[in-house]
């Protein structure tokens, strides 16, 4: 069983939110994708109109595939519903992401969301997060930006792709990866990151309205 099976498991559920002429923001990464792709045969099957806002190139061309329509952010002013995972959540719901650099574009979604969902596997879960906070930040503070993180406590590197290239978010940006160790109170954090000048976003996210942890055998459990 994989996590793809749990996912599959929670689907009508999940899915069962979706109501015709709703906006979707779809999140990216593994969890997304298995649910963009469940919900493409939801919507055929039940013949649900809606209309999705992918937060990145990855999740825009699996929505595509699977014939699911695509509307630009800038025609929509809510998105009805998000379903997105995360790198990591806390025992408050406090959530870490940003894994696939795609943080900037979630954070507009779920800052303008009615109902969040996040699919996450168990082993995400922790008491205090201290997994690496992504905080997407303009090339030309790449130093100055890491110097104020420093300060916070954070020791920083610029996220490289394998072969040594910086990487790139779609937003023309650099990631720093910020390690300060065990997080204790993640929105005061995140407060003090994003006045840093040069600091587009920063991957710490607040509690979502549904958490979906998907456990070994294709099990799962709703936390609120
Ligand atoms: C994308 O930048 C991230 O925020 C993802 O939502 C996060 O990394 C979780 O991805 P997976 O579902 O692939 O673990």
């Amino acid at each position: 069983m994989t996590v793809d099976d749990a996912i599959k498991a929670l689907s009508p559920q999940a899915l069962g939110m979706v109501k015709s002429n709703y906006i979707i923001g779809l999140g990216s990464g593994r969890a997304a994708t298995a649910i963009v792709r469940l919900l493409s045969s939801y919507m055929k099957e039940r013949k649900i109109a809606i209309k999705a806002v992918p937060t990145s190139l990855q999740i825009k061309m699996e929505a595509e595939k699977g014939g699911i329509p695509i509307i630009e952010p800038d025609q929509i002013s809510h998105v009805d519903l998000v379903f997105d995972g995360a790198d990591q959540i806390d025992a408050k719901g406090n959530m870490i992401k940003g894994g696939g650099g795609a943080l900037l574009r979630e954070k507009i979604l779920i800052s303008i969301a009615k109902k969040v969902v996040i699919i996450a596997d168990e082993k995400k879960f922790v008491k205090l997060l201290d997994l690496s906070v992504p905080v997407e930040v303009h090339p030309f503070a790449r130093n100055t930006a890491a110097i104020k993180i420093r300060k916070y406590g954070g020791k920083s590197h610029v996220r490289l792709l394998e072969r040594g290239y910086p990487f790139v978010t779609e937003n023309g940006n650099i990631i720093l990866d910020c390690d300060f160790g065990k997080i204790s109170n993640p929105k005061e954090l995140a407060t003090k990151i994003i006045e840093i000048a040069g600091v587009i976003e920063v991957g710490i996210f607040s509690k979502p309205d549904i958490i979906y942890k998907v456990k070994e055998g294709g099990k799962f459990e709703i936390l609120r």
